[in-house]
């Protein structure tokens, strides 16, 4: 498990890789407009990052994040991460994806999307929550007071442990949600959006959760 395989290389998808580098990971990154419009980003990560395509990176992933705009989820490759752990970071903003219905109406969530299109990967929600800039500049080592917490959900028990330990690597504690149907609860609008909180805060905030209605 040494290389992270990044598809998307925006605000989350530059700080995710800043993470893992510096955890102790490999980095491939791509995004749609191809490797040679990373150069920048590649040169301001170091040594232990390079970029590639999607399909390149997805093939090279012993871990990979899928860090999109969630319009494009279904143009993420499917074949060369089946198998594999993916880490969705994806949110829902009918302004820039479009309308989807199941979502608007509570029946559905954005990471069961990308689970149903990634059909043998191993699907875990993890930093859609936290705004990018705060994944390298908030983390603080295990058994601080106050430590953030971030959520993780899948429907693979290690997807979730992995971003468990990932998470904790890179400084923040961890609350899992449970299957992907319940990750909802830490979606656009829910109170533990894009907040700060500590573990028993984000606990708290995921029981005040409440859902859209069809
Ligand atoms: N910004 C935040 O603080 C934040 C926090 C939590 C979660 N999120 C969520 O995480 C996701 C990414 O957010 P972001 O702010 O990082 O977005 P962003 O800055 O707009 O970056 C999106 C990246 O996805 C790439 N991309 C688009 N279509 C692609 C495709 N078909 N194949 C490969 N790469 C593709 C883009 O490449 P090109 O530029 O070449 O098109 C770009 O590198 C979104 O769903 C967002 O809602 C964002």
């Amino acid at each position: 498990m040494t290389t992270f395989g990044i598809i998307g290389a925006g605000n989350i998808g530059s700080q995710v890789a800043r993470a893992a580098i510096a955890a102790g990971y490999d980095v491939v990154i791509s995004n749609s407009r191809g490797p040679e419009t990373l150069a920048d980003l590649v040169a301001d990560l170091g040594p232990k990052a390079r970029a590639a395509t999607a399909v390149e990176a997805a093939e090279a992933a012993d871990i990979a994040v899928v860090t999109v705009p969630l319009k494009a989820y279904d143009a993420v490759p499917v074949e060369p991460l089946a198998g594999k752990i993916v880490i969705d970071t994806n949110n829902y903003y009918f302004e820039r994806d479009g309308h989807i219905a199941a979502l608007d109406n509570g029946l559905d969530t954005v990471s069961s999307m990308l689970q149903r299109h990634l059909v043998n990967s191993k699907v875990a929600k993890g930093f859609n929550h936290i705004k990018s800039d705060d994944i390298t500049t908030d983390g603080a080592p295990a058994g601080s007071e106050n430590r953030r917490a971030l959520a993780t959900s899948s429907d693979f028990e290690e997807a979730a442990e992995f971003v468990n330990g990932f998470y904790d690597a890179i400084g923040f504690d961890t609350v899992n949600v449970g299957p992907l149907s319940e990750s909802w609860r830490v979606e656009r609008d829910q109170p533990a959006y894009v907040v700060r909180q500590n573990k028993q805060e984000l606990i708290e905030n995921l029981t005040k959760a409440t859902r859209a209605t069809a």
